[in-house]
């Protein structure tokens, strides 16, 4: 064999959807800046530049070690001069400059806490910063504030788990044949979450938005419910596939802030039990599709973001498909492609099936 021929490298997707992306990151170092950047320009309403950055970050994230050189990153899809800059001074001096810079703004700080904690958009983050920190006053912001303390801190695996026994006997003894499945971030294999995601439903047709209001009534009476949003189903089967598709779908949902006690973690919980309370509050996201949707659901509510943008992406550019979290369009076949399970869609999309856990992107 000739020595000098080195291994080739695989060539890296431009599609999250074609990566295998896991919660080992060896490149955190330099997508944590990327992440700053890209949520300043998001603040900054520069989506374009935002996106970059987000994309950068992912593509990084899927590499099985960490960038050593310049070379080692310049031949990777989205990299871009600034981004290759940031990566030279993160690789020169352990730091980016810009990065501190952010991170030391006070407009970028307080839109980040307004966002991230209280879940509200751009817009209102901005009002509020606007009216000032100094006229911070309770009766200004959402219930989520006065649990503010809890909900900035991180929901662990432990405590995910505990939430959805408790969950799981709710819905259970409403009905028996219900399912009941953890989805988001902690189906990934992320150990720590900022809240912990479910998908509700039923066999029986139709029954499902009734479950989720039985399941909000129950936690009511078990005195666990803080705070609920409940959204009311707007989807229509009838008018797919001419609606819009898009991130957000229209089954009933709703956001709740529940109380977690204690005495139903294993390994009791983290942080909160210091000052004497016994409980804390958890951000909660329950989601109730009809069963006939549950694939794509199931699909779109594990993500990452990321990943779930470029599954969109992949089926738009590539397959000339519309992808959501309601169904598969097939634009040449001009039909709606039927699936129950996650595999089935990525079959019609003609692309190797990624584990949950390798969707970390
Ligand atoms: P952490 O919660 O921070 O651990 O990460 P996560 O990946 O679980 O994020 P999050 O809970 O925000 O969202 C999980 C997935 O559900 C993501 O892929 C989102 O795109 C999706 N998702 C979250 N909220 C909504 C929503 O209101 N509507 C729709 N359609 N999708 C949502
Ligand atoms: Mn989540
Ligand atoms: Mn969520």
């Amino acid at each position: 064999p000739d020595a000098t021929t080195s291994t080739p490298v695989a060539k890296v997707s431009q599609y999250a959807c074609q990566r295998r992306t896991t919660t080992a990151n060896s490149n955190k170092i330099f997508t944590d800046a990327f992440e700053v950047l890209a949520e300043s320009y998001e603040f900054n309403e520069m989506e374009g530049q935002s996106l970059a950055f987000r994309r950068a970050a992912s593509v990084l994230r899927s590499l099985p070690s960490k960038i050593q050189s310049l070379r080692d990153a310049e031949s990777l899809p989205f990299l871009g001069k600034h981004s290759i800059a940031v990566i030279e001074e993160i690789l020169q001096c352990g730091f980016s400059m810009e990065v501190q810079k952010i991170l030391s703004n006070e407009r970028f700080k307080t839109l980040k806490l307004f966002m991230s904690v209280f879940g509200v958009g751009l817009k209102t983050a901005e009002k509020w910063y606007r009216k000032g920190l100094l006229s911070f006053t309770r009766g200004l912001f959402p219930t989520g504030f006065l649990h503010y303390g809890d909900i900035s801190r991180a929901v662990s695996k432990a405590e995910a788990q505990a939430l959805g026994n408790i969950i799981d006997e709710t819905v259970h003894a409403i009905t028996s044949d219900a399912l009941l499945t953890l989805t988001g971030g902690f189906r990934r294999g992320k150990d720590f979450g900022h809240d912990v995601d479910f998908i509700v439903t039923t066999p029986e047709m139709g029954k499902e938005e009734h479950l989720l209001t039985a399941v909000i009534e129950s936690l009511k009476h078990q005195g666990l419910i803080l705070y609920c949003d409940y959204r009311a189903s707007t989807f229509d089967m009838s008018r797919l596939p001419n609606h819009k598709f898009d991130a957000m779908d229209h089954f009933a949902k709703c956001f709740l802030i529940l109380r977690l006690d204690g005495s139903r973690v294993e390994g009791g919980l983290c942080g909160a039990e210091g000052d004497g309370r016994g409980w804390r509050a958890v951000r909660v996201d329950l989601v109730s599709p009809p069963m006939k949707q549950y694939a794509f659901t199931l699909l779109g509510w594990t993500g990452s973001k990321q990943f779930e943008r470029d599954l969109r992406r992949f089926a738009q550019k590539e397959r000339h498909m519309l992808l959501d979290n309601h169904a598969l369009y097939d634009k040449t076949k001009r039909e709606l492609l039927a699936a129950t399970t996650e595999q089935d869609i990525f079959a019609h999309l003609g692309l190797q099936y990624i584990e949950p856990c390798q969707r970390n992107a």
